[in-house]
């Protein structure tokens, strides 16, 4: 495009460059023209014709060169010409002789040329123009003749010697006059053309002879010097003038008739354009006369008035001309300029529309760039959001595979905690109690028995990741099978007093099923429900055969799933948010993907409680010819390890506390059999209660145990956070608080430690270091507490870590405040700061080892005490002072406290 605008562009510069160059060639003939003077008018006559001529041909330039009368310049002109190479010659010679060869060297190069008024020597010019100088002459001599009375004395005055036309006036006058004796030239005298070259000789000559009757000058110019002459002597009256030229023009000939000074002048006409006219012809290669003769009048006194009225006519006509001359000349001026100026527009336009072209070109080419541009962006965002959702799903895949692991660890390790803790205990048992294991028995059984599960899930999932599960079907009677695995339930509902019902539309039913897989996937099932389902809840199993298929519907009336999570239950390693219980969160992943090999379809819906739907299809047409191949015919056994694990398996009492005088401890746990266990064995030495979790907080506020042992994965609110809300609430932040967990990572330890536990110890544990961090707890607060308990009454608040300065500081400040006040009560003191008497009783017990009542008599003797040492009062005033209503009881209190009385620690 660029170069194709390059070529535009050069082709409107080179048209124009043509057509402006064209229209100077239109000027393209040169006339030369060599005027031989330019001093009197007929000669500038002469020149204005020429021009007024040459413009009427716009193709002819003409160029005038005046020699000034100089023959030598006149030559070094023409020779100009020559060199110039002009098309035409017009040549007006000084003199004839001289000239002539200059003349025929023009003819050589080539050069035609016109002969104008003087002739040169011998014929070799291309043409003439002028009058018959001869023929003027003879006009001359006839006007005496015919005008004369008898004898005439005649003076001629000649033109300058050497040139044609005073040379043949001269003959033909003479010629004239010879044939008449009586008319005489008596005189001639020889001018140059101008009249001071006459009048000085002309002057002398009439002072010496007789007037003359005619004088016969070659030019009006001379005759009118001849005039001033005769008149300078009075002797116009008596001659009478002859003129040559007959200009027209206030000094012209013609006027000089008119006023009387001439007698006649002989008309010589300049023959200007007749001169352009035929340089004209000639360019345009016509034939042209070689002479051409113009006409002569004579003009007298008879006929001037009609002469100056032809040439007054003559002359308007020709101004006239000149004006539309000059007019038209204007007019192409204007044309010219403006039609340069048109084409200048047009290149301009032309200009103009390439750019616009270019222009319109480079925004389409932008614009297409742009949504190249654009398009190629929302790729790219379409990428970019890609890659984010990918690596955000990797992200979470990856972050669901860590909790997985992470709990699946989890929910090994309570296991084996129960395992090795019950084995453990077993073996501290003498060999005489040893027929009493069955607790200790029963829960490494089951807890063996999770173990197994959780790892045939974990080898299921293998399976099923690496695509290597193979459908092995058995035709089986379905309904029985169901029910069959639904009886196994039975104890449990029994035991949790749940309404496990079973109910379906038909019994004889057979569907080809992988026997092992499909007792996963209702056992699976099954046990979520039972894990969901509190105690006097509901659980219902309803078959329905259709035609194609048998559906299955497990209703519970649990917990129920978020609907927002619907969808994802069946991912693995997810779990509901609203599940706190140990899970692997494969169960239902591995559930689904056995019922979609078996060509069935899983749902789940949840309005009360959740509610799976399992359809399972009839026939053989969905197996493929390998599974048919593998078909077993016999129904297979049902796995060992799918019965049921009891949900719960240790009988838990919670009234029995044991010795009420003993320690208290609260178990915040909820694995029921860890509890339990717990519970089994430090319920011999503390008093014990228990909390699954969701009462944890409730429970420590209600009891203020001595000691607390939490979970952290807890239901509800994990152990961090029960944590920090104890120990930021006044009324238990004392209490020392033991973590048992099995997140075994620094950094839960940490948090755990900020949170406010003093202990952290992770599972499976050892029962005895359990034992020791509860014994040193409790040892480290009464150690605590003895130390307060002699100088209760210099605890200050710096004493204690932050929790509980500020509850002294509280404390403090309200039992000061009302140390004068004999009836302040630790009613009033428990109301004023927040808590019940109780819990205040506790707490100060707990920190101080001491009631409140002790405490603010502690106070009360301690700032007695002071007063006794620093101030001028007597016993009964400080008494008074500390709140005693009667001195008497104050100094039986004070000498208890101090061993001495007031008295005596004052003195
Ligand atoms: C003009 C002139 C005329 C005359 C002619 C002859 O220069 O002197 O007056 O007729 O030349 O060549």
């Amino acid at each position: 495009m660029k170069s194709l605008i390059k070529f535009l562009l050069f082709n409107i510069f080179f048209l124009l460059f043509l057509s402006c160059s064209q229209e100077n060639n239109k000027e393209k003939y040169k006339i030369g023209f060599s005027q031989a003077m330019t001093t009197d008018n007929w000669r500038r006559e002469m020149n204005k014709e020429m021009r007024v001529e040459a413009s009427m041909h716009p193709d002819l330039n003409l160029e005038i060169k005046d020699a000034e009368n100089h023959i030598a310049k006149q030559i070094t002109q023409i020779e100009g010409f020559i060199e110039e190479k002009v098309d035409v010659l017009i040549v007006s010679p000084i003199q004839s002789i001289p000239i002539t060869p200059v003349i025929e060297k023009a003819m050589n190069a080539g050069i035609p040329v016109i002969i104008i008024d003087r002739k040169i020597e011998g014929r070799n010019f291309t043409a003439y123009v002028g009058a018959n100088n001869i023929e003027i002459g003879r006009n001359a001599a006839k006007y005496i003749i015919s005008h004369s009375k008898g004898e005439a004395r005649i003076i001629e005055i000649t033109g300058q010697e050497g040139s044609s036309p005073a040379f043949e006036r001269s003959t033909g006058f003479k010629n004239t006059l010879d044939s008449v004796p009586v008319l005489q030239i008596t005189h001639t005298l020889r001018g140059d053309w101008e009249k001071a070259s006459i009048k000085e000789p002309l002057s002398s000559l009439l002072d010496s002879v007789p007037a003359p009757d005619y004088i016969f000058a070659h030019n009006d110019r001379m005759a009118m010097g001849a005039w001033e002459v005769a008149r300078s002597k009075s002797l116009e009256k008596e001659i009478s003038i002859i003129g040559v030229d007959g200009l027209f023009g206030p000094n012209g000939g013609i006027q000089m008739v008119k006023d009387g000074l001439l007698d006649v002048t002989l008309l010589y006409p300049t023959g200007g354009s007749e001169a352009i006219k035929l340089a004209s012809d000639l360019i345009n290669g016509e034939n042209i006369d070689k002479y051409n003769i113009l006409r002569t009048v004579v003009i007298d006194s008879v006929n001037v008035g009609i002469m100056q009225n032809q040439f007054n006519k003559m002359n308007q006509q020709q101004n006239d001309i000149e004006k539309q001359q000059a007019f038209i000349e204007s007019q192409i001026k204007t044309y010219n300029s403006q039609s340069n100026l048109i084409k200048i527009m047009i290149v301009l336009s032309l200009l103009l529309l390439a750019l616009t072209s270019w222009s319109i070109y480079l925004v389409i080419k932008i614009k297409k760039s742009k949504r190249e541009l654009e398009i190629n962006h929302k790729k790219i965002i379409i990428q970019r959001n890609q890659i984010e959702d990918f690596a955000e799903k990797l992200k979470l895949s990856n972050e669901s595979k860590i909790n997985f692991f992470t709990a699946l660890s989890h929910e090994f390790k309570t296991p084996l905690t129960l395992i090795t803790s019950s084995i453990e205990s077993i073996s501290d048992k003498p060999e005489k109690d040893l027929r009493g294991i069955t607790n200790e028995t029963n829960l490494i059984i089951n807890n063996s028995k999770r173990l197994l599960r959780l790892i045939n899930e974990l080898l299921d999932f293998r399976k099923l990741e690496s695509g290597t599960f193979n459908l092995k079907p058995v035709r089986t009677k379905i309904i029985p099978f169901l029910s069959s695995i639904t009886e196994d339930f039975r104890a449990e509902a029994l035991k949790r007093s749940i309404n496990l019902s079973f109910t379906a539309n038909g019994k004889d039913t057979e569907i080809y099923v992988d026997s092992d897989m499909i007792d996963k996937v209702f056992f699976n099932i099954l046990s979520n429900a039972f894990k969901f389902t509190p105690k006097n809840g509901s659980i219902s199993i309803e078959v329905k055969e259709f035609e194609n298929e048998v559906c299955i519907y497990f209703k519970d009336s649990g917990i129920g799933i978020p609907k927002e999570e619907l969808t994802k239950i069946f991912n693995p390693y997810s779990q509901a948010s609203n599940n706190s219980k140990p899970s692997s969160g494969l169960g239902l992943y591995i559930t689904k993907q056995f019922v979609e090999l078996h060509k069935g379809k899983i749902s789940v819906s949840s309005h009360q409680g959740a509610e799976f739907k399992i359809c399972l299809l009839k026939g053989k047409a969905h197996l493929s010819e390998y599974q048919l191949s593998e078909m077993e015919i016999e129904t297979g056994a049902r796995s060992e390890y799918n019965l049921p694990e009891p949900i719960t398996s240790v009988e838990l009492n919670e009234e029995d506390q044991g010795d009420e005088h003993a320690e208290s401890i609260l178990i915040i746990e909820d694995n029921i059999d860890l509890s339990g266990l717990l519970k089994s064995r430090l319920g011999k030495e503390y008093r014990i209660f228990l909390s699954d979790g969701s009462d944890g907080v409730d429970k420590a506020l209600e009891i203020i145990p001595d000691v607390i042992i939490c979970d952290l994965n807890l239901p509800d609110k994990t152990g961090f956070e029960i944590c920090r809300i104890l120990k930021n609430d006044l009324r238990t932040s004392h209490i020392p608080t033991i973590i048992l967990t099995a997140l075994s990572d620094p950094e839960s330890e940490i948090k755990a430690l900020r949170s406010g536990a003093d202990y952290y110890i992770t599972k499976p544990f050892s029962f005895d270091i359990l034992m020791e961090s509860i014994k040193s707890a409790l040892y480290n607060r009464e150690k605590l507490r003895y130390y307060y308990t002699n100088k209760i009454d210099q605890v200050s608040e710096e004493d204690f870590d932050s929790s509980e300065q500020s509850f002294l500081k509280e404390l403090n400040s309200y039992i000061e405040a009302n140390l004068r006040n004999p009836e302040f009560s630790v009613e009033e003191l428990a109301a004023n700061l927040g808590i019940s008497r109780v819990q205040l009783y506790r707490k100060v017990k707990a920190l101080l080892g001491i009631s409140v009542n002790e405490y603010i008599n502690a106070q009360r003797l301690g700032k007695a005490r002071n007063l006794l040492q620093d101030s001028s009062m007597n016993i009964s005033e400080i008494a008074y002072e500390v709140g005693y209503s009667s001195p008497g009881y104050f100094s039986t209190s004070f000498k208890n406290k101090y061993g001495v009385s007031p008295k005596h620690f004052k003195s």
